[in-house]
């Protein structure tokens, strides 16, 4: 099968590339290398992948750049390009509403103009369901944030070019962790700081809960979803939830180290929990989690020890 991933350089697109290769699958993957966090990351996830002969790579932006030629033949597009993260939401509209939304509806328009469509795998997120996000796919979409916003007009714009015959799967992610996570995101912080004795900061009371998804887990359901029945929504999570100060027990447990850590107020549009009831993958799919939380969390401390000294990569990490 060919596919196209957008998103390719980044934490879960890169992952998923490796996976679709190693799976026997021709893969186009495109990155605009968006500087949210440093190139020199993207460039190191993508460093195996572009020495394989079954992967070609465009830099790409989706908010302006020729798609027609990129879908030729393509029978699966996995769209996981996406401006992430809640926080910067709020200052940088513009950039998430153009990269989430601008760039789903050229994709969109691009595949429909396809004479055989291609199936559209859609990356959404548990940030659609809002403050409390613990369910099955029919709690009811309030996002809190903008990134959640943007996110869940995405995924409404996929369902809408269904009109034209687009073949569309949506997986709500719930909190992926594990090697290549985003610098932004909470567990690579967390790890960082213990790793070079940084002093923590807790927002809100730490009573926060996540329903944590090991990236492994998380693309099995992914490439799983090339087999979904069309139209579906699903919500994919990891099954072990955890709440703040119970990652970082696990973590000072792991690494051997007392976590230094200092509380500030609950930030705007974080999500009080989330943790998905993932029975309707599992029943459609045969999909079910199969790292634990303490399995998952050891491999990401692991790759993120072999990160201390990075220099290019360490630049702008801690930013
Ligand atoms: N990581 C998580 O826990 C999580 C949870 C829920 C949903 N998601 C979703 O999963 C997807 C991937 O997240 P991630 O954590 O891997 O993020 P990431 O930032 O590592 O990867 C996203 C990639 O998309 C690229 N991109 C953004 N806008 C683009 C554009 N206009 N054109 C081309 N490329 C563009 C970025 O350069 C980046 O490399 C996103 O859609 C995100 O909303 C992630």
């Amino acid at each position: 099968m060919k596919c196209l991933v957008t998103g390719a350089a980044g934490f879960i697109g890169s992952h998923l590339c490796e996976r679709l290769v190693r799976d026997g699958h021709t893969v186009v993957g495109l990155d605009a290398f968006i500087p949210y966090y440093p190139r020199a990351i993207k460039e190191t996830n993508l460093a195996a992948l572009r020495r394989h002969k079954d992967f070609a790579f465009h830099a790409l932006d989706l908010r302006h750049g020729a798609l027609d030629e990129l879908l030729d033949g393509v029978d699966a597009v996995f769209h996981i390009a996406a401006m992430a993260g809640l926080v910067k939401s709020w200052t940088d509209f513009d950039l998430y509403a153009s990269c989430n939304l601008t760039a789903t509806q050229r994709l969109l328009d691009a595949i429909r103009k396809q004479p055989t469509k291609p199936r559209l795998i859609y990356a959404s997120t548990s940030s659609v369901y809002g403050r409390h996000s613990s369910g099955d796919e029919t709690l009811p979409t309030r996002p809190i944030s903008p990134y959640g916003v943007t996110k869940l007009a995405a995924e409404s714009l996929c369902r809408a070019y269904q009109e034209f015959g687009v073949p569309v799967v949506v997986l709500r992610y719930f909190s992926i962790y594990g090697p290549r996570q985003r610098p932004d995101m909470g567990y690579f912080k967390f790890i960082d700081a213990l790793l070079r004795a940084q002093p923590i900061t807790v927002y809100g009371d730490g009573q926060q809960s996540r329903g944590n998804t090991y990236i492994a887990d998380c693309v099995d359901a992914t490439v799983a979803a090339l087999r979904a029945p069309l139209g579906e929504t699903y919500n994919l999570g990891g099954g072990e939830s955890a709440n703040v100060w119970e990652i970082l027990a696990k973590l000072e447990r792991i690494l051997g180290r007392k976590a230094v850590t200092r509380q500030e107020p609950a930030r705007p549009g974080d999500q009080r929990s989330t943790f998905a009831d993932t029975a309707k993958l599992h029943h459609h799919l045969g999909w079910q989690a199969r790292t634990s939380l303490d399995e998952g969390l050891l491999r990401q401390v692991e790759w993120q020890r072999g990160l201390v000294g990075q220099t290019a990569i360490r630049k702008g990490v801690s930013a």
